[in-house]
């Protein structure tokens, strides 16, 4: 569906459901992480691109101060959260950890009214809650006229999903879907937020796959493998493992394991983004897939967030003439991004769906 397609959607729902037009409209779209994984918590480079999948919001006002009744055009129920509330594990809590964010400090005389509309898949690795944490902050931020930047809505969407849903992710998936724009990737420093539009190649396609396993941040090995960047960090007498490069190299392997695995998947991670976004300013995309797969290898041996299914699809692209392919997102499960050029990707998507079943094109870029 197109953007402004779920903005009509959601309009016309919230309009059914509550019985009045909403007062303001945002969106937010979904992102595909193509290089920099697991960088982005530890003061690192990453180079997500936005998609044109992504999730549309309208609120208004309605009902008791501190209440918010929620919907969404998936399903029927309207769910009533209060801006007291703490999480739930329900998909409410992006809504509502992103409202309290936002709201916090300002008197709310009325309730509010939420409807969600998306197109994106759900614990794909597409970044579904950052949209939805995004496009709640934005179009609530206009309701109550307040003057935020791009940068600004991200800071206060990770906090939410840091501190309300208790996802001690980094910054990459909200700044990338509140800054960026689809068709280019943002070429980010997580440490200083500065960011530059990385252009990429006419000739090629990135195809978005999933595995047909699940994942869920909160419930998997994501809060264990920050906890050891941590213990790498200490055990090296540095701030962040972004303070390291190559040359400490013999430092790291040296450390305990897995301890030296994990923190050497960051040093070279980084220097991994560093050197693709030259590939890809010099056009050498022969070395920008060679990166993707080093990448994939790096996230399979040392940091440990893949899954066997997603390691087979991986091999299973690259032989049916994917160029680079890697697992995207947080990991355990998820989707696949495979690199190739753009006549190749029919055929292709045919040899993917026909040996992997359990496994489901998402989006074609
Ligand atoms: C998830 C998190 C991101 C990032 C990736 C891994 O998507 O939300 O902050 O850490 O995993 O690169």
């Amino acid at each position: 569906m197109a953007q402004n397609d779920l903005i009509h959607s959601v309009k016309d729902r919230f309009q059914n459901v509550f019985g009045k037009a909403p007062l303001q409209t945002a969106y937010a779209p979904g992102r595909v992480n193509l290089l920099g994984e697991h960088t982005d918590y530890n003061g690192g480079f990453v180079l997500p691109m936005p998609l044109t999948l992504g999730t549309a919001v309208a609120v208004g006002f309605g009902g008791a101060a501190g209440t918010v009744h929620i919907s969404s055009t998936a399903f029927d129920a309207v769910e009533q959260r209060m801006l007291s509330d703490r999480s739930a594990d329900h998909w409410t809590d992006y809504v509502i950890g992103s409202l309290i964010h936002l709201l916090d400090g300002v008197l709310v005389k009325e309730g509010l009214q939420v409807m969600v509309s998306t197109d994106l898949p759900i614990g794909s690795g597409l970044s579904s809650s950052a949209a939805v944490e995004v496009a709640t902050i934005r179009a609530t931020a206009a309701l109550f006229e307040m003057k935020l930047s791009d940068v600004d809505i991200a800071k206060l969407a990770r906090k939410a999903e840091n501190a309300f849903v208790g996802v001690p992710c980094g910054i990459m998936d909200q700044y990338s879907v509140s800054v960026g724009e689809p068709g280019t990737a943002v070429f980010l420093d997580t440490r200083t937020l500065r960011s530059e539009v990385a252009a990429l190649p006419d000739s090629h396609h990135f195809v978005i796959v999933h595995s047909g396993v699940s994942h869920k941040l909160s419930e998997d090995g994501y809060e264990k493998r920050v906890s050891e960047c941590h213990e790498a960090c200490a055990a090296l007498g540095v701030e962040m493992l972004s303070d390291l490069g190559l040359s400490d190299l013999p430092s790291v392997d040296a450390l305990p394991s897995p301890i030296n695995a994990r923190a050497r998947h960051i040093v070279t991670e980084n220097d991994r983004v560093l050197r693709a976004v030259s590939a890809l300013q010099d056009q050498d995309l022969a070395l920008f897939a060679q990166l993707m797969i080093e990448s994939h290898n790096s996230q399979r041996d040392d940091y440990a967030v893949s899954v066997p299914e997603v390691d087979a699809l991986v091999q299973g692209a690259l032989d049916a003439g994917a160029e680079g392919a890697r697992l995207t997102g947080g990991g355990f499960g998820g989707s696949i991004v495979a690199f190739m050029p753009k006549h190749r990707v029919d055929v292709w998507s045919k040899t993917i769906d026909a040996q992997f079943p359990n496994a489901r094109i998402l989006a074609v870029t």
